[in-house]
């Protein structure tokens, strides 16, 4: 995890120096230095005390470390994982038009914008327009938000103005009060409403209170009910790897490292209930696990979960939509597959 001490320059304000004759940006430290109490506080309610039948389940947040984040940009360049190729796909085909719903002066924040590939056509269709943009761009890792705004910054737009806010999501949803222009918040890669039924109901329902008329949310999601071809993205030697680095960053944010690799045996499965179609990992115990300093105890067998990813039909999110105030006004679909982009409003908005 970036949870550096780099210090700060001015009061919450982090001052980076892009390189020479590229556009200039912020990086904003909205709660990113204090980033291991909000991992603790989610190991705390997903993962530890958890009692029969509920399953410790590990949040996928744990996967952005530095390590995890440079093998991720390895993993979306894999031919099986299709996931970011068709969303890419998408924008390409569609980024004008997605575009041309942003209005003079609005502020696009990009939640989750790990290395920018995907964001890139889209800013690269707002600069066409040739009117004013703030683009803010909203991750976990610091790392990874100077990489992303050092690359966009050599593209030297001349309308689009760059910021970087350090921090969750959570504290993305407090920051959107200090934007006084109107807001596009962009979830590409299935950031948000990824969940089960009632779960991304909450969770859009929660960015829709945030929204104030003249909002938009751009919804990227994965509907692919293909089971091979989910399976062969995520059963990739490089995929597990990388989810195995969401086990070091949990033996750091715990007072003692308990988790070791030859412990556990990483598998996952394809859960195709009435109400849910989704794919997830679980880690299963070779041999007792116990360590006391960290709080955890595992008999052979025993198993906990981790990184667990929905896929909705169009027809289904329509209904999330709906029960959490929300109106879509259109959607593409990728040239390519089954990816979506949903633009949706507040509800009763002309
Ligand atoms: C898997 S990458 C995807 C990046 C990009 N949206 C895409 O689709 O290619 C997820 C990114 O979101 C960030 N992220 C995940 N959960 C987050 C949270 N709760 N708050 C802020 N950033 C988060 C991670 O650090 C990572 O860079």
């Amino acid at each position: 995890m970036d949870d550096n001490d780099t210090p700060v320059r001015g009061s919450d304000n982090m001052v980076s120096q892009p390189s020479q004759n590229a556009n200039s940006y912020d990086i904003i430290d909205i709660g990113g230095s204090k980033l291991r109490d909000y991992l603790l506080a989610a190991l705390q309610r997903d993962f530890l005390n958890k009692k029969d039948p509920e399953v410790p389940y590990v949040s996928d947040i744990f996967t952005s470390s530095d390590e995890g984040l440079e093998l991720w940009s390895t993993i979306t360049s894999l031919p099986t994982w299709y996931q970011t190729r068709e969303e890419i796909d998408l924008l390409r085909r569609w980024g004008p038009d997605i575009a041309k719903h942003v209005r003079p002066g609005t502020s696009l924040v990009d939640l989750g914008s790990g290395d920018v590939k995907k964001i890139t056509p889209l800013l690269e269709c707002l600069e066409a327009q040739e009117f004013g943009v703030t683009y803010y761009c909203v991750d976990l890792s610091r790392a990874s938000i100077a990489h992303g705004l050092e690359t966009l910054s050599a593209r030297r737009y001349r309308h689009i103005t760059l910021v970087g806010l350090w921090g969750t999501f959570d504290a993305a949803k407090l920051y959107l009060d200090q934007i006084a222009s109107p807001r596009f918040l962009a979830s590409l890669g299935a950031e948000i409403g990824n969940d089960t039924f009632d779960s991304a109901r909450a969770d859009l329902a929660s960015w829709a209170a945030k929204m104030r008329p003249g909002d938009q949310l751009l919804l990227g999601l994965d509907g692919t009910r293909d089971k091979t071809k989910i399976w062969k993205s995520y059963h990739h030697s490089d995929v597990h790897r990388f989810i195995r680095t969401g086990m070091a960053s949990v033996n750091a944010t715990l007072p003692s490292p308990w988790f070791r690799d030859e412990d556990w045996v990483l598998d996952g499965e394809i859960r195709t209930y009435p109400e849910e179609f989704s794919h997830r990992f679980f880690f299963t115990a070779l041999r007792p696990v116990s360590c006391p300093e960290a709080g955890v105890s595992f008999s052979p067998g025993d198993r906990f979960e981790c990184c667990e990813s929905h896929r909705k039909t169009p027809a289904e999110m329509r209904v999330i939509f709906k029960a959490c105030g929300l109106n879509e006004i259109q959607f593409w679909k990728s040239p390519v597959g089954d990816m979506y982009e949903y633009l949706l409003v507040l509800q009763d908005e002309p």
